[in-house]
């Protein structure tokens, strides 16, 4: 069915009449600044998309359907095994796809643009070795410390007062539940249709009152962006999202710039006490910013602290890459895996389940995805960085229940633009600069050295 529908998508988005129109509209020199570019990029995905033939699409979307049974299937016996023909394939299709639709330099660009528009690999390798050495020596200097106690541990949280708390986080972070709800699913995340219709799901984890609290806040973040969407907009890319490194930049900034800071428990410690005011006897403001900021190396991606998590990261990407280019074969990924784990963050993985087989991306052939997580950490940290700098009293603000300033100014500055913008422009013209690490840097030392009392 699916394979039915996409074979009937791209018809319509390859329709010659609409291709004629879209070149006739190029050339019209009475465009606004505004109608061009929304023009100019309908034209390049119009252009795209002729790249693939009906049968391309159709054979992929088949491959894919096939590849996801395989992994449920393979996830369901532990044994990477039973994937591996099935991620053969698909992996055959995305060196084709990359072919089909050309790149220069590395065959993973041309991936990696359906995702980031603009990224390279030159770019993010670039990246990426300044994020792995100034992360390990974090690293090390957290090992040499004394951990903070959680706690949290050991305790149990029922479900019903974490989802009110939930409901009134999104509440006072602005998102608007006429234009939206929240439901429980299995993996958090956020769908929309419209900006009047963005919904979002949460889980509820009784062992973890983080759990829900982080998803939640998470994808409010991301619900903030599509309902800060113009509507009027609507089905133009200038009322589309950038870029997913853009999209994960505004999860991420709710969820742990302002979600794990100090300043936001002063405020909401009162709703989480007076929730589970049993599990927090004895704990202060203090203790449930310490508990939520420990880091800690571990096996799962979407359980990690914000520091190791860049490193569940840079192993994806580095094998997707090899796995593209042909320097590694799918029979050796759980190997290679399970030795990048070791020696990036020196722990054995004892499962295929929590290793190899623990994201859902590559059965989705989603390949070029990966890198976008960590830039959205790295965009947020910038883009707070400049929050806090325009608007008087952020920190203040935020510890008085303040939410919706930041809110406002993140319509303003980044959601009201949609596609007019790319990740790079946006960035300059929100920060006064491209993409800077030294943010990331800075904001997760200065917490850690709160948190680890250096
Ligand atoms: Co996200």
């Amino acid at each position: 069915q699916i394979a039915t529908l996409s074979v009937i998508a791209h018809e319509w988005s390859t329709d010659a009449e609409y291709g004629q129109l879209l070149e006739n509209l190029s050339k019209d020199e009475s465009l606004t600044w505004e109608q061009k570019r929304n023009i100019d990029l309908s034209l390049e995905e119009y252009q795209k998309h002729q790249k693939y033939t009906s049968a391309v699409v159709q054979k992929m979307s088949a491959s894919v359907s096939k590849a996801f049974n395989a992994w449920q299937a393979a996830r369901k016996a532990n044994d990477f095994q039973v994937f591996v023909p099935a991620l053969e394939e698909i992996i055959q299709l995305k060196r084709e796809e990359a072919k089909l639709l050309g790149y220069e330099g590395h065959p993973y660009n041309a991936l990696l643009n359906e995702y980031e528009p603009g990224a390279t690999v030159e770019m993010i390798d670039e990246l990426f070795v300044g994020v792995k050495s100034s992360l390990l020596q974090l690293l090390d200097k957290i090992n040499a410390s004394q951990k903070p106690v959680n706690s949290f541990a050991g305790k149990k949280f029922e479900t019903d007062p974490q989802w009110k708390m939930s409901v009134q986080f999104l509440e006072k972070m602005g998102y608007d539940f006429k234009a939206g709800r929240q439901d429980f699913a299995a993996h958090p995340f956020c769908t929309n249709f419209n900006s009047k219709d963005v919904r979002v799901t949460t889980r509820a984890n009784e062992d973890d009152i983080f759990d829900m609290l982080s998803s939640t806040i998470h994808e409010g973040g991301h619900a903030l962006y599509e309902q800060g969407l113009l509507y009027e907009n609507y089905g133009l890319p200038a009322g589309t999202y950038i870029s997913l490194g853009i999209h994960e930049s505004q999860s991420r900034l709710w969820e742990n710039n302002v979600g794990r800071s100090e300043a936001f428990w002063k405020d909401n410690y009162s709703i989480l006490e007076k929730a589970f005011p049993v599990e927090c006897k004895g704990v202060n403001v203090q203790d449930v910013f310490l508990s939520n900021n420990i880091v800690e190396p571990s096996l799962i991606r979407v359980q990690a602290d914000e520091l190791t998590y860049h490193f569940h990261v840079m192993i994806r990407y580095e094998l997707e890459k090899r796995l593209i280019e042909g320097s590694l074969e799918v029979k050796d990924l759980k190997d290679e895996w399970n030795k990048m784990y070791r020696q990036y963050l020196g722990i054995e993985v004892p499962s295929d389940n929590q290793g190899v087989l623990q994201d859902v991306h590559w059965s989705h052939g989603s390949f070029g995805y990966f890198p976008t997580y960590s830039l959205g950490s790295f965009y947020a940290a910038q883009f707070f960085q400049q929050a806090t700098k325009e608007i008087p009293n952020l920190e203040q603000k935020i510890a008085s229940g303040d939410l919706l300033v930041l809110k406002e100014w993140l319509n303003k500055n980044i959601h009201q633009y949609g596609r007019l913008y790319d990740a790079e422009e946006i960035c300059k013209k929100v920060t006064g600069e491209g993409l800077n690490f030294d943010y990331f840097y800075q904001y997760l030392s200065g917490k850690l050295a709160k948190v680890y009392g250096w």
